[in-house]
């Protein structure tokens, strides 16, 4: 059960800080989350160069819509634009994309791309990418139990691969490594439930100044972590 010196087969990324880099600059706060698209390709990157092939970003979590709504519809309009630019590149390089949240709440045109980007590339299996967009691990196992409720499951009975079988993320293993950077120790409801034994890896670096290097710091900072799972590894 106990492993160590391995790599980690899904990382989540809590992609944080691109506000203070951008104050740190002089710069507006889109400009950090335009800076921090790009972190996204040299992560990705990095992660496939050292045999990851399974990410989750979280981009946009369900408190996020208390930011002024000018910055708000900047990650919009961001995600919008990267979809569209991506997805040929992803597809050809064999990865599948999806997207988890609450859809409703956004733009017919956002929900528009990514039922396209997630029906092209549905049956790519040389890598994972998973975003996160009005993502809340609450509203997602609420979304579950809604869902469990709606198809005549019998709730008085519930048990764990049940739920987990109607989270967004069904399908996808539990990540083993959560980083977050710019130095906040907490999850801010990224994958509450799926993290449950994940690594947490905290780097003080701000996320658009993310790279491989950064990456590789993680991984082998994980490589280094003994996972109990609730038991005893003998010796440590
Ligand atoms: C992360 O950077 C991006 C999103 C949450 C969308 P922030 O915008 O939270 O950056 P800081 O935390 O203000 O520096
Ligand atoms: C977490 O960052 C959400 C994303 C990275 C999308 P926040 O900046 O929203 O988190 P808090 O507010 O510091 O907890
Ligand atoms: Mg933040």
């Amino acid at each position: 059960m106990a492993e160590t010196g391995s790599l980690p087969v899904h990382i989540g990324i809590i992609m944080d800080g691109n506000g203070r880099w951008a104050r740190q600059r002089g710069l507006r706060r889109s400009a950090g989350h335009r800076a921090g698209i790009r972190a996204i390709r040299q992560a990705m990157s990095a992660a496939d160069e050292a045999g990851v092939h399974c990410l989750t970003l979280y981009a946009f979590s369900t408190e996020n819509w208390s930011r002024p709504r000018y910055e708000v519809a900047t990650l919009m309009r961001l995600f919008e634009e990267t979809l569209q630019e991506e997805v040929d590149e992803l597809h050809q390089n064999g990865v599948r994309i999806r997207v988890i949240g609450r859809r409703a709440q956004l733009s017919a045109r956002l929900r528009r791309l990514v039922a396209d980007a997630e029906a092209r590339t549905a049956g790519n299996l040389k890598g994972q990418l998973t975003v996160a967009i009005n993502y809340g691990g609450r509203a997602e196992i609420v979304d579950a139990v809604r869902s469990l409720a709606g198809s005549g499951v019998d709730l008085a009975a519930l048990d764990e691969p049940t739920l987990e079988g109607a989270l967004y993320t069904a399908g996808l293993p539990d990540p083993d490594l959560i980083i977050r950077t710019a130095g906040e120790m907490r999850t801010s409801n990224f994958l509450i439930w799926q993290a449950a034994y994940a690594e947490l890896y905290v780097t003080q670096t701000l996320w658009p100044d993310f790279g491989a290097a950064d990456l590789r710091a993680a991984l082998a900072e994980y490589a280094a972590r003994v996972r109990r799972f609730g038991g005893i590894v003998e010796g440590r």
